[in-house]
């Protein structure tokens, strides 16, 4: 336990209490579940807040005049003030309710990308992208003429800054729109600089934050960023559910992205009106329970405070980077000098999915593949990696299991 943790009061033991089904074991060994980064566990807090609105108060919202819709309404809507509290947004009407991070960036494509940016100009992603920040924008580069540039990044896994600025510089680039943190190699991006060199070249800033914000505390006023983007589900929250935040006068600026019920101010056969933002977003019934379950888990992530969880975790980080990296034949991927809790690693002579499957055998669950990836495996020159990811859940002991047990591992494939 290092003097932040000590100060205040972070009690790894204590928080895995709060998640029960950790307290499992997998064909007779303790779980040791290290794929935090695909998607975190749920603390009791959560699954409360679900099961007793299932049971005591739901309704649809934004709907009924009844009182248990209104409770409801209530109920969700305070998800959005957890949420505008989270990132520190100016207000509620700044968070947009999606149903993955996935969700989110696609809205971007869609309304800011075909409603704001004009054919002719760029969108700037990075080499470290997962699929969701490279898809849609291939999408509307085909469709409308967006040239899509990316970014490189060095051997260790760190973004070219030299580079980004020369995309920059001609002028075009309308949108940048990049991972904070990497899921691959767990590198942060450096995100102040980033804003601050793309607004110099006027273009708007979109951050992919699905996993940094699982690990840091992300402040968007203080970012300076224009929109930001996560997702439930790794925060410890439900599947179902994802953020998208943006500056008003921007999601003023934006069409809508689907149409339906929630989204309108009236409908006729001849022409439909929109309702305010956030609601011109989120057309239909929105994910009522889940947004439930997202403020809870907001809260308790709150409660426990970022100080806390950013520095268990970067005390586990280091731990398993010397740990696995005295194992001979075992390559980490990725060398950023600010990095989080993701560790992507080969073994000599074995593939990554023979790793994962022996690992699993011993109770220890990783995930190996490309990480949803493709273009940074080919920039890696891999085609996948195993990774271990962690979680306020983590314990340092379940990193020495899996060196421990990786070194085992390298015993049998040599
Ligand atoms: N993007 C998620 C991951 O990194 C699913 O595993």
């Amino acid at each position: 336990m290092n003097d932040v943790m000590a100060a205040t009061g972070f009690d790894v033991a204590r928080i895995r209490e709060d998640f029960p089904i950790l307290r499992q074991t997998v064909r007779g060994k303790k779980l040791v579940f290290l794929d935090s980064a695909a998607s975190a566990q749920k603390p009791r807090p959560v699954i409360d807040a679900m099961v007793q609105a299932m049971e005591t108060q739901y309704a649809n919202v934004h709907r009924g005049l009844h009182w248990m819709s209104e409770r409801t309404t209530e109920a969700y809507e305070a998800a959005r003030d957890a949420v505008a509290g989270l990132l520190n947004a100016r207000e509620r009407a700044e968070i947009v309710f999606t149903g993955s991070v996935t969700g989110s960036l696609n809205l971007m494509a869609h309304s800011y990308g075909r409603g704001v940016l004009k054919p002719g100009q760029a969108v700037l992603i990075s080499a470290m992208e997962h699929h969701s920040n490279i898809v849609p924008w291939q999408m509307l580069r085909d469709e409308r003429g967006i040239e899509l540039r990316v970014c490189p990044i060095s051997d260790a896994g760190e973004l070219d800054m030299a580079a980004f600025e020369a995309l920059l510089a001609d002028g075009k680039v309308g949108l940048v729109s990049i991972t904070h943190m990497s899921n691959v190699l767990g590198t942060y991006t450096p995100a102040e600089r980033i804003v601050a060199l793309a607004h110099a070249h006027g273009a708007k800033v979109l951050f992919d934050g699905a996993q940094a914000v699982v690990h840091r505390k992300v402040d968007v006023q203080a970012l300076g960023c224009d929109f930001y983007a996560f997702t439930g589900h790794k925060l410890y929250g439900p599947t179902g559910i994802g953020v998208l935040w943006g500056r008003r006068e921007l999601l003023e600026a934006m069409p809508p992205f689907m149409g339906g019920g929630d989204m309108i101010s009236s409908v006729t056969y001849e022409r439909s009106t929109w309702a305010q933002v956030p609601h011109k977003f989120e057309a239909g019934t929105p994910p009522i329970l889940e947004g439930i379950g997202l403020r809870a888990a907001v809260d308790y992530v709150q409660a426990i405070g970022y100080p806390a969880i950013a520095a268990h975790e970067a005390a586990l980080t280091e731990h398993a980077l010397a740990r696995m990296s005295a194992i001979e034949g075992v390559h980490v991927i990725g060398r950023a000098q600010d990095r989080g809790g993701v560790v992507s690693f080969t073994l000599d002579r074995a593939h990554p999915h023979d790793v994962a499957t022996l690992l699993d055998r011993q109770g220890i669950a990783v995930r190996a593949g490309h990480h949803c990836a493709e273009p940074l495996m080919h920039r890696l020159g891999l085609e996948s990696t195993a990774r271990a990811s962690f979680g306020i859940y983590t314990t340092t002991e379940e990193i020495d299991v899996l060196a421990d047990t990786l070194t085992r591992v390298r015993e049998f494939f040599a």
